[in-house]
């Protein structure tokens, strides 16, 4: 019961809410999608691929209440164009998954390499918000994405572990800056099984799961629609802002030394 008797809305209730999920197309981005849809919302999916969010539309299988729009986050004018163009209040929900990944070596990374991960991960999700808040809906919220590696560091992730700390400062600053009208969040997942990974070999990406999985306290690695669990929380609940939550099968607390 609320202080003045009556019952709160239902946690996670998305009917009606229109949700724009920048990478969508697949892996966390998708599978948010298909919860949002699963709870009576409407989601626009963008990514830079127009086929594979063809693709991800049709996998929806609810043409009402998906629709798509290529767009390329790194690309300022077309960011500010696409939200120019719509409504004041037209969207409640942003989530930004997309992004790009660079590894290696510190001293073998080519410094543009991690130059435009940063223009990516960090600039990317910066222009968006940007460009967004005008049309967000009082209410509504933003969820970027970081992951474990801004605080529990790989090997030859220094770039990528910076870049993720990076979203995590910008989502707790915004998350002070943009309140009561907008919470932002921020989920850190750790490893899980999507389409990030599907240009490995299938052994070696198979040995890479089984390898980090044994590592962790629930003994393997996650699934895409376990951290879209997290997401729809992030979105609905009405009392959490500035917060990165850790969706990573205990990384955060893993054992150095095999069990
Ligand atoms: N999967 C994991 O194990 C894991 C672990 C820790 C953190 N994360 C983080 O979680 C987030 C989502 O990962 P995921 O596994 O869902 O990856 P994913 O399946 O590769 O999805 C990323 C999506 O973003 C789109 N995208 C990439 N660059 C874009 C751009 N410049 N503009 C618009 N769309 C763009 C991609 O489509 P196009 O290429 O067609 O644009 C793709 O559909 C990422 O930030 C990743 O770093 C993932």
């Amino acid at each position: 019961m609320t202080e003045t008797g009556t019952l709160p809305p239902l946690a996670c209730d998305l009917d009606g809410r229109r949700v724009v999920i920048v990478g969508g197309g697949s892996g966390f981005g998708l599978a948010t999608a298909r919860a949002v849809v699963a709870r009576g919302g409407s989601v626009t999916l963008m990514g830079r691929t127009a086929d594979k969010l063809a693709a991800a539309a049709r996998a929806l299988d609810a043409p009402d209440r998906v629709a798509v729009h290529p767009l390329d986050m790194t690309d300022g004018a077309a960011v500010a164009g696409y939200f120019a163009g719509i409504e004041e209040g037209a969207v409640d929900h942003l989530v930004v998954t997309a992004s790009t990944a660079a590894h290696g070596p510190f001293l073998e990374l080519p410094e543009e390499a991690a130059r435009a991960m940063f223009d990516s991960k960090f600039w990317g999700p910066y222009a968006l918000a940007r460009a967004a808040l005008p049309r967000i809906a009082d209410g509504g919220s933003i969820t970027f994405f970081s992951g474990v590696l801004s605080r529990r560091p790989g090997m030859n992730c220094s770039a990528l572990g910076a870049v993720n700390a990076a979203v995590e400062g910008l989502t707790r600053g915004l998350a002070l800056e943009l309140g009561p009208r907008i919470r932002v969040n921020c989920c850190a997942p750790g490893m899980a099984r999507t389409e990030a990974y599907a240009r490995m070999p299938e052994d070696r990406r198979e040995a890479m799961y089984r390898a980090t999985g044994a590592s962790l306290p629930v003994q393997r690695v996650g699934q895409a629609h376990e951290v879209a669990d997290a997401v729809l929380f992030l979105m609905t609940n009405t009392f959490t802002t500035g917060v990165v939550l850790d969706v990573d099968g205990g990384h955060m607390i893993r054992q150095y030394a095999q069990r």
